[in-house]
């Protein structure tokens, strides 16, 4: 199987300071990781690679087979219709609804889409998501649980081979972070890799999935799913 993901010999520089240092990474199709490690580790700026918000110093970065290292910014459209992305504060339009909030994703992602189809996908997935009855809510008359479903629906709507998730339980209480770790899982399930940055040590340990762990820049560990020990140290970080 080809990854969905492939980091080779990736360093990212700012200025004199490297926040990715030689990192070597693959993700497969459907699998769910961790990316963990203190804060300033690099794991924001291994997911800006990813959808191309920045680009490597060195290396390379495949993302369902597409040179991310070397994509053009007039091409980038193409890269993040392979990649749905969310972030620690959701990021949702306040003068559009929910519904609308995904279907315009979907709409900027493709300009071919019709009003009605967009609309129709995104009920489908705010449906997906658990909220197929609050499509009409503004963001602000929704929980912050339900603002993460919303977002995560807009990340999944274009179908993408991979999702990555920006300390998504950020803001977000111990049980509705469950939640959202679930839903995570199901989409994972359907074949999309996962790619999620946390500190949630409890969320990590208890998950046992794939843990990898970012120091300095460094992947200093992978760990594979199953085989999750304790990351006390991750807690005071
Ligand atoms: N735009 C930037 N300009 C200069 N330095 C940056 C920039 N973005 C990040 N850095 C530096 O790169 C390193 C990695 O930062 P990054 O945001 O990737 O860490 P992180 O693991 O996401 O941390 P946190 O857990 O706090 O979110 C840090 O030393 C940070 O100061
Ligand atoms: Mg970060």
């Amino acid at each position: 199987m080809r990854p969905i993901l492939e980091f080779s010999a990736v360093t990212r520089a700012y200025g004199p300071r490297l926040a990715l240092d030689d990192v070597h990474l693959a993700l497969e199709p459907g699998e769910l990781a961790f990316l963990v490690g203190p804060s300033g580790a690099g794991k924001t700026t291994l997911l800006k690679l990813i959808n191309r918000e920045i680009r490597p110093t060195a290396g390379e970065v495949w993302v369902d087979g597409i040179a991310a290292h070397t994509l053009k910014t007039s091409r980038v459209s193409e890269l993040r219709r392979h990649v749905g992305v969310v972030f620690q504060d959701f990021k949702l339009l306040p003068r559009l609804t929910a519904k609308e909030n995904v279907a315009l994703a979907l709409q900027v992602g493709d300009l071919r889409i019709s009003d009605e189809e967009a609309s129709e996908r995104a009920m489908d997935a705010l449906e997906a998501v658990g909220l197929g009855d609050r499509g009409g809510a503004f963001p602000q008359q929704l929980s912050g649980g339900q603002q993460q479903r919303v977002a995560v629906a807009r990340a999944v709507v274009g179908q993408p081979r991979l999702l990555i998730a920006d300390e998504p339980t950020g803001n977000l209480d111990l049980e509705t972070s469950w939640q959202m770790m679930d839903l995570f899982a199901d989409i994972a399930t359907f074949g999309t890799a996962v790619l999620i940055a946390t500190h949630n040590v409890e969320i990590v340990t208890r998950l046992q999935r794939r843990v990898m762990t970012l120091v300095q820049g460094r992947l200093v560990r992978d760990q594979p799913a199953g085989r999750i020990g304790r990351m006390a140290w991750l807690a005071s970080s």
